[in-house]
């Protein structure tokens, strides 16, 4: 099948990689020239495993194209994508402003009956937007070509894109209009064997299952880190707590880790979102309004235990390593990673910092640029010079198992603060390390 995908990011770029995987004949159209000009040439703007052998495999093999000519790659197409950003305005709420440019885009240039979906996170009533802003570019055309707009919200995470979009657990697709769900089924058709992954549902309720996803995992994410705050407490472990609880089928394994906050482009974005449409419905969110704010608290975690130790004042001066700097581990994006605000608090109170991360050391120095109070190291070893305490903010596996010992020698005031609970204290402990986890007592 004919597909274009309007937006290379994220969503987009894997999308049609997988689609175009899979036999589909695709075009990413992005409005920026340098990125499609560096994706017909293999570079790849984002990392994520597994991802750069396939666009290339596919672009070499005619099944994937990138253009900046939305005419063109519109075409003849019968399924015309939109994955394009949808960043928050000032009030949380998403901005649609790309979303509906795209549409405008498509109303000028669709020649043949057109099935648009929509992949973007959007609020709920948007493909109603989408469809009113087409039919106006139609009508100013003066053609009558029929379209429909599907709703078919992404659920890939960062670090596993390509696992999940080739491997959906489900497809959902939101239309009023059979036709237009028989070609959703025939299009990820290669995705859907063994058992029906396709879940049917109108529009509305589509864009809003997105919403609701990310949101009931924020919440647990921000339940687990009150918890762990009440652990704190009350000399409890909430280690020990999550291994307690996850064993119920009720409440699961997943999303249950306690650490320095939830960070990235979805999930904060979401829940604000979701509140601010609940708003505009007149409804209070408490509860999501509740998960933003455990978050924003939790974000400064870290560094409240930094300063327990080390007294009011007494963070100045100080020189901390910091392990992680992208907001999850195998990828190296930064988007509202605690790890910013962790260096921010570090600064402000005086502190310096030797960063390091496997993925994100480009884009920290794009976001940070040089000063004279953070050095930019190319190993986790390297960032320990020198330093006199250790702060893990990102799980990525090479900080599982260090060496105590090396750490013991390393840090000058013998201290490791664990945002991950990556450790287990009384080993680290054993080392002659002094250690502080989250929710640990310690
Ligand atoms: C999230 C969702 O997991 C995807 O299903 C969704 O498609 C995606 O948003 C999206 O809307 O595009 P992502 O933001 O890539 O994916 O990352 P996650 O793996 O969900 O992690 C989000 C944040 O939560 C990270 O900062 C992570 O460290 C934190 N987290 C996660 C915890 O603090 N504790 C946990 O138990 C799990």
């Amino acid at each position: 099948m004919r597909v274009a995908i309007f937006g290379t990011g994220y969503v987009g770029l894997v999308t049609g990689t997988c689609l175009a995987e899979v036999g589909h004949q695709v075009t990413c159209v992005d409005i920026d020239q340098a990125k499609v000009d560096g994706l017909n040439h293999g570079i790849i703007p984002i990392y994520e495993p597994g991802l750069e052998p396939m666009v290339k495999e596919n672009h070499a093999a005619f099944r994937l194209a990138f253009t900046v000519d939305a005419a063109s790659a519109i075409g003849q197409c019968p399924v015309v994508f939109i994955a394009v950003g949808t960043p928050p305005d000032e009030d949380g709420s998403a901005d649609l402003q790309y979303v509906l440019a795209v549409a405008r885009t498509i109303g000028r240039h669709i020649q043949v009956p057109t099935v648009v979906v929509n992949k973007s996170t959007v609020p709920v009533g948007t493909a109603d937007k989408v469809r009113a802003v087409i039919a106006a570019e139609l009508s100013a055309r003066g053609v009558d070509i029929a379209f429909d707009v599907v709703s078919n919200p992404e659920f890939l995470k960062e670090g596993d894109a390509v696992a999940d979009c080739m491997r959906p657990d489900r497809i959902v697709v939101g239309s009023a209009n059979a036709d237009s769900v028989a070609l959703m089924r025939r299009l990820y058709a290669p995705f859907n064997r063994n058992h029906d992954r396709v879940v049917e549902m109108d529009v509305r309720s589509a864009e809003l299952t997105k919403y609701a996803a990310n949101a009931m995992l924020a919440t647990k994410i921000s339940f687990m880190n009150e918890i762990a705050n009440i652990a704190e407490r009350v000399g409890a472990d909430v280690e020990q707590v999550r291994q307690g609880i996850g064993s119920d089928p009720r409440i699961g394994w997943h999303f249950i880790y306690p650490g320095a906050g939830y960070g990235g482009s979805c999930f904060p974005k979401d829940v604000q979102a979701l509140a601010r449409t609940a708003q505009q419905a007149g409804l209070e969110p408490r509860l999501l309004n509740a998960v933003e704010a455990v978050n924003d608290a939790q974000k400064g975690h870290l560094f409240e235990l930094i300063q327990r130790h080390y007294g009011s004042d007494g963070v100045r001066g100080r020189t901390i390593a910091v392990w992680g700097l992208a907001f999850k581990p195998n990828t190296d994006d930064m988007r509202a990673a605690s790890s910013r605000r962790l260096l921010e608090q570090l600064w402000d109170a005086g502190a310096c910092v030797r960063a390091y991360d496997p993925e994100a050391m480009d884009e920290a120095r794009r976001i940070f640029g040089q000063r004279g109070d953070l050095v930019f190291c190319d190993s986790a070893g390297a960032a320990l010079d020198g330093a006199d305490a250790l702060a893990v903010v990102t799980e990525w596996k090479p900080f599982r198992s260090p060496d105590f010992a090396r750490l013991r020698e390393a840090l000058a005031d013998a201290v490791v603060f664990d945002g991950r609970n990556l450790y287990d204290p009384a080993e680290i402990e054993a080392a002659g390390l002094a250690y502080y986890g989250i929710g640990r007592g310690r």
